[in-house]
């Protein structure tokens, strides 16, 4: 549980709208009484999260993501409960008390702090450096590479000098350790040498996360010396598959898409020339979670891998990945120059905005690539390369999407539809087989499990209601008791929301604490954010009056199932309960 008092959690949540919070991340439409967004905890670009306002809580219908204001925080930024606390508490202008950490939390959270704070005392070193007459070979170096004085000012441009310990002499004078530097990855140790620099003789490339920290270095001899780059290794504050370089500048470019790149360099000279949308991985191969990252700014990503044979292995394994993320993918092509650096010191801007809209789909680039392995006048390679177009097309979901690249391809290919179509068809069912007839067996487990749904559907509908309101909650609460509820999860809910009323205040989105299972939650969160379509006073009662019978008979059925047969009291009970029930009649006033 939290370090915080219940109190202060609460001052927090009420600081913090849930939709305004979840707003500052992705985009929330209006939607009746709720808000609805594209889920970012899982790849989707239909609006499947729903955002309850006067509940203070989120769902997603897809993946099953949902809790509160914290929850979701944690989720998205992978931060600690203590951790989006804080920021949620920075963010409402609450100032937070000292805490007491475990020792080894604090020991870690001291540690990422340490490596941050040498992080950046060590790219205003290197910053400082590459401004001194001792960085002036830096310097000529960058301004050689066309560089403007805007654009090194701008990302943070440094310079390690010559000697191969000076940082590490820096940041002993500010009083760390040897074996804190170590963890920095700025410092490494060697038996002969001792304690050296990572980093020396060249010039500097501070990479920052999207909040501006610096994160890790990367830095380019200053010529042709190997190795040409040499980057931080990852640290406690270091993801390489997690960040991108430029990002910090990228998002907010306001452009209608991201250019992705392979080098530092390239993503500089991209900025400077106006494409201030560019970022680039991290010296590692492009991964799922940087394209998810990019979907938080964006839907559509222009690729301007190197035209070499590499830098299309690196596109073709780009695609896919980026679609997974429901991002669009482009190539920009480049011939005949290697990257966008090169292209557009040749050729200038202007050409290059010109490529950026000839980008070509990643579709039809899949395709060339393609195309290349196979040899079309001779008809067994040319029909393997059709059974294989086949493949690619069955990867688009089934429906307008596939048939548009059907139509499509078939002109291309100099086929009609209907051939095109009878060839992905036949792969399909190829690829997938005929689908099974499901045994008795199966049939007959699932009839029992539908009636189980029905009673849990009936007590989650009840939780719904009961949470819409005051109102409703003292409506149910006359008729249900919290025992009543044979599903242990709506039990603990029923008797949760008792507690907050009993002492004044239903507080649906204060519930989660109380649940530190990831499936509970998103059960909890599903019941909550679940609206009871408007009905008249009538059908309500109605509705009501089915749902309360249903959940009371399940209760009574679960007594005597469990009951004890020779339990004479036991049994008089149900039967006087039976009949209450009978009489039952449910009025809302
Ligand atoms: P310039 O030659 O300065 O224009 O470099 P570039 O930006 O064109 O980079 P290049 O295409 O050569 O490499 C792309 C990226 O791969 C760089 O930004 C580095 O992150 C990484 N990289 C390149 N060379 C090396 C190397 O020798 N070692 C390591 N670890 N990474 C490298
Ligand atoms: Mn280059």
């Amino acid at each position: 549980m939290s370090f915080y008092s219940q109190d202060l959690v609460e001052e927090i949540r009420s600081g913090n709208d849930i939709v305004d919070v979840i707003s500052g991340y992705i985009k929330l439409q209006r939607k009746g009484s709720n808000y609805v967004g594209v889920c970012p905890f899982h790849n989707d670009r239909n609006p499947s999260m729903s955002v309850n306002q006067p509940r203070q809580i989120y769902h997603c219908f897809s993946c099953g993501a949902g809790g509160d204001v914290f929850k979701f925080v944690m989720e998205y930024e992978n931060l600690t409960f203590p951790e989006a606390m804080k920021v949620l508490a920075d963010r409402a202008g609450i100032v937070l008390p000292e805490r007491d950490l475990s020792g080894e939390d604090r020991r870690q959270a001291d540690l990422k702090a340490q490596i941050m704070e040498m992080n950046r005392l060590a790219a205003k070193y290197y910053y400082y450096m590459l401004r001194q007459p001792a960085g002036k070979q830096g310097m000529d170096y960058l301004l050689q590479r066309q560089l403007s004085a805007e654009i090194i000012q701008s990302f943070g441009l440094g310079y390690a000098d010559k000697y191969s310990n000076s940082l590490y002499q820096y940041l002993r004078s500010k009083g760390y350790t040897d074996q804190v530097m170590k963890e920095s990855g700025l410092v490494q140790v060697d038996e002969k040498r001792g304690m050296y620099d990572k980093f020396w003789n060249r010039v500097i490339f501070p990479i920052m996360d999207t909040h501006n920290r610096v994160i890790g270095f990367g830095g380019r001899v200053m010529g042709d010396g190997k190795p040409k780059y040499l980057n931080s290794p990852e640290t406690k504050v270091f993801d390489k598959s997690r960040n991108l370089y430029g990002l910090n500048l990228a998002r907010r470019s306001r452009k209608p898409n991201m250019i992705l790149c392979e080098g530092y360099m390239d993503v500089i000279a991209l900025h400077q020339a106006g494409f201030n949308q560019a970022v680039a991985s991290l010296g590692t191969a492009f991964t799922q979670q940087q394209s998810i990252l990019l979907k938080r700014y964006t839907n559509e990503v222009l690729l301007t891998y190197d035209s070499d044979e590499a830098g299309v292995r690196a596109a073709l394994r780009a695609i896919p990945i980026l679609k997974n993320a429901g991002l669009t993918a482009k190539i920009i092509n480049m011939e005949p120059y290697k990257d966008p650096d090169e292209y557009i010191k040749a050729e200038g801007s202007e050409s290059f905005q010109k490529r950026i809209d000839e980008a070509e789909s990643s579709f039809y680039f899949e395709l060339r690539m393609m195309e290349r392995g196979y040899n079309f006048r001779d008809p067994e390679s040319k029909t393997a390369f059709f059974r294989a177009l086949s493949g690619k097309l069955l990867e688009f979901e089934q429906g307008i999407e596939r048939n548009t690249y059907i139509e499509a391809a078939a002109a291309k290919y100099h086929l009609t539809y209907e051939q095109l179509l009878r060839m992905v068809n036949q792969t399909g069912v190829k690829q997938g087989g005929l689908a099974k007839m499901p045994s008795p067996a199966v049939l007959s487990g699932r009839k029992k499990k539908r009636t189980e749904d029905g009673s849990l559907r009936s007590q989650r509908l009840l939780i719904t209601w009961m949470s819409s309101g005051e109102q409703m909650f003292r409506n149910v609460r006359k008729y249900v008791e919290p025992e009543e509820f044979t599903d242990p999860l709506c039990q603990k809910t029923a008797e949760l929301l008792t507690e907050q009323w009993a002492s004044g205040k239903l507080n649906p989105a204060s519930l989660f604490q109380y649940f530190t299972e990831e499936e509970e939650q998103q059960k909890v969160s599903a019941m909550l954010q679940d609206t009871i379509p408007a009905l008249s006073k009538k059908e309500e009662e109605k509705a009501l009056q089915e749902t309360i019978l249903r959940v009371k008979q399940d209760s009574i059925a679960w007594q005597t199932e469990h009951m004890d047969p020779n339990n004479m009291e036991m049994l008089q009970k149900i039967i006087q309960k039976r009949r209450e029930i009978e009489k039952l009649h449910i009025s809302l006033d």
